[in-house]
């Protein structure tokens, strides 16, 4: 037997029983002729004493940090208890020892708060992987995995593999690509998703699929995305936007429930997309604080329905807000009495360039009810308080506004949103929100470069191409051609206004999930391909084998995809995702500690029909 038992597992109750332990060695501490070693298992700590009689044998085979040992002994309590640990009530009497590997001294400590830098310890992955904030990640990880396939299994999903070597599906990255050595010149790409597939899964029938798999996405890299990352992607046949909502709120709060062992019995939260980008400045509003925009002038077309202040603003001859596209404030409450100091690191914070702003006005709404602002010499106090007013500010807050080009400044003012609510605390990290958002728009406008013909305005998928418009926007789809002779008003164009059977899960201001419900009639999904650009030929090219199962009888469908990386970082209390997978990429997407990724040789090169950049010209 290598060991009786792990070195999380003795209590008090087994004093006096012989076992065998094997670990590592995480310490070593003499004291006269007796040395302490805590000895180190995925399970725990457990401390051993080495007495008298084993020092000429220690001292024969010295024993380091990491070395791999196995010992026999007798459990005994301990004098000195530690209540820091489960196992601190006893120690091993050691009776015999045996050093199974050594070790070389490690780069960085083996604790809880290391010395190693993000760096070395990607380097030495494996043994930061033995530290314990990341076994407890990894443990959370499995926690999260195994509670969703016991839920989808209940349900009756089914776990389905599809392909890795397949070609593109859009996702809105770039392709991974992978050269065929028996296909000359050819390439399959890396899923960005399985999207095709489970969708195809469908059409034959398997109407609850789901699949915990890899993605692929050469993307710009950020804490939230690594170029290889996992999903919980899911489909379902004969659903309705609400059937989706139900079932994977329900995913969500079981999780909860069986990892966090929170019971999540509050309904979920709902917005639409535009409500989401007109009160918060995005679309994964974190809800967990109120802090709601204030529009105080809006840009002329994208909020058609919604009410406009600009009266409040222009008029007094104040340029920047005169010349501005919009105009938004926020309000950071109980913070009017915030010093020249503050207010101007505020100020610093929006300009710089990761935000871009020019600069930031604020209006002090005192305790007493007066006003002073810094922009007093424009507006007068009449005209400040009408503008508290409409930001639904009460004395004792703070107001700041932003002013610029319409996207920048919504999204800097939803920055400036959370590094407030930062600042005051109310982003707590043990307190869970769920918002679905809903209502995309189906379209994105956007510009490109046609080689000799200028720039074209064009239609791109907000989602992805298989997403189906809300089943009365259809025949604003069917009826209307999609060419933008407009490009300065491609906001009037019928396109703008079709909305997506889409819906986002946020979690905490970070998006969890992401689906829709799917086109599953050729017709359709043609005239989709058609809007993004593609003529017949491309289609068929690229999405032929889809538009043919259509015409077998596809069911109506709908699915969803949870970042599990991301989920459990959120769960975790991280921003980072990679502290949450066992192998992850640095930012530049390398693997640093294989060196990947690297060069391959001449011979291979050949074999896959690729030129050596020693060939090129
Ligand atoms: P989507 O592209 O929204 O949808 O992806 C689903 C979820 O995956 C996570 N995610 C990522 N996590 C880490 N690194 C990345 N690079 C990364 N990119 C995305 C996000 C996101 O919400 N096929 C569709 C789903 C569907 O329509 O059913 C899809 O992939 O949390």
């Amino acid at each position: 037997m290598f060991r009786s038992n792990t070195c999380g597992e003795l209590r008090l109750s087994n004093a006096g029983q012989t076992v065998t332990l094997a670990g590592w060695v995480q310490t070593i501490r003499k004291f006269g002729s007796i040395t302490f070693i805590d000895l180190r298992d995925r399970y725990g700590i457990t401390q051993l004493l080495f007495s008298e009689s084993l020092n000429e044998q220690l001292e024969a085979t010295p024993l380091g940090r990491e070395f791999v040992l196995q010992v026999t002994g007798t459990v005994s309590e301990r004098t000195n208890k530690n209540n820091q640990i489960p196992t601190g009530d006893i120690e091993i009497l050691v009776n015999s020892f045996k050093i199974l590997n050594k070790s070389a001294t490690p780069p960085f400590t083996i604790q809880d708060d290391t010395d190693g830098g993000d760096d070395l310890r990607m380097k030495y992955r494996y043994l930061d992987l033995r530290r314990n904030p990341l076994r407890k990640n990894l443990e959370l990880r499995y926690a999260v995995g195994r509670s969703a396939r016991n839920y989808l299994h209940e349900q009756q999903f089914m776990d389905i593999e599809t392909p890795f070597l397949i070609k593109s599906t859009p996702e809105g990255a770039r392709d991974f690509v992978v050269p065929s050595r028996m296909n000359a010149g050819q390439f399959y790409a890396l899923p960005q998703s399985p999207q095709t597939f489970k969708q195809l899964l469908m059409v034959s029938g398997y109407d609850r699929y789901y699949q915990v798999v890899k993605c692929f996405r050469d993307e710009d890299l950020r804490a939230d995305r690594q170029p290889e990352f996992t999903q919980i992607d899911c489909e379902m046949a004969f659903v309705e936007q609400e059937d989706i909502l139900q079932m994977f709120e329900g995913l969500i709060k079981r999780i909860f429930k069986d990892v966090k062992q929170i019971d999540y019995t509050e309904t979920v939260a709902r917005m639409s997309w535009e409500d989401a980008m007109w009160l918060y400045g995005n679309d994964k509003p974190d809800i967990r604080f109120d802090m709601k925009l204030c529009n105080l002038k809006k840009p002329g077309t994208v909020f058609l329905q919604k009410e406009d202040h600009s009266a409040l603003v222009n008029g007094v001859d104040f340029k920047v807000f005169d010349e501005a596209e919009t105009v938004l404030a926020v309000v950071a409450p109980g913070c009017s009495e915030y010093s020249r100091k503050q207010t101007d690191e505020l100020t610093e914070w929006v300009k710089r360039p990761q935000i871009g702003m020019k600069g930031l006005v604020w209006i002090k709404y005192n305790t007493d009810g007066t006003l002073k602002s810094s922009v007093d010499k424009f507006y007068n106090e009449d005209r400040l308080r009408a503008i508290a007013d409409a930001s639904q500010a009460k004395p004792g807050d703070l107001i700041l506004i932003l002013a610029g080009q319409e996207e920048r400044t919504r999204k800097a003012i939803s920055e400036l949103r959370l590094h407030l609510a930062d600042s005051l605390g109310m982003r707590k990290p043990d307190e869970f929100k769920l918002l679905w958002v809903l209502d995309f728009p189906l379209f994105e406008y956007a510009e490109e470069e046609l080689e000799g013909k200028g720039t074209i305005g064009r239609w791109v998928a907000r989602h992805h191409p298989f997403t189906a418009p809300k089943p009365d926007h259809i025949s604003i789809m069917i009826e209307n051609d999609p060419v933008i002779r407009d490009r300065d008003n491609y906001l009037a164009h019928p396109y703008s206004g079709i909305k997506a059977n889409a819906y986002d899960l946020v979690l905490n201001g970070n998006e969890i999930g992401g689906g829709s419900i799917r086109i599953y009639q050729r017709e359709l999904q043609e005239k989709m391909f058609a809007a993004l650009g593609m003529d017949a030929h491309e289609q068929q090219e690229k999405f032929g084998f889809l538009l043919g199962a259509f015409e077998y009888g596809a069911p109506p469908h709908g699915g969803i995809a949870f970042g599990f990386d991301r989920l459990c970082a959120i769960l975790g209390g991280s921003e980072s995702i990679r502290d949450f997978i066992a192998f992850p990429k640095n930012n530049s997407g390398r693997d640093v500690m294989l060196d990947a990724p690297g060069e391959i040789d001449e011979k291979q090169l050949k074999e896959l029909f690729i030129q050596s950049t020693a060939d090129r010209p």
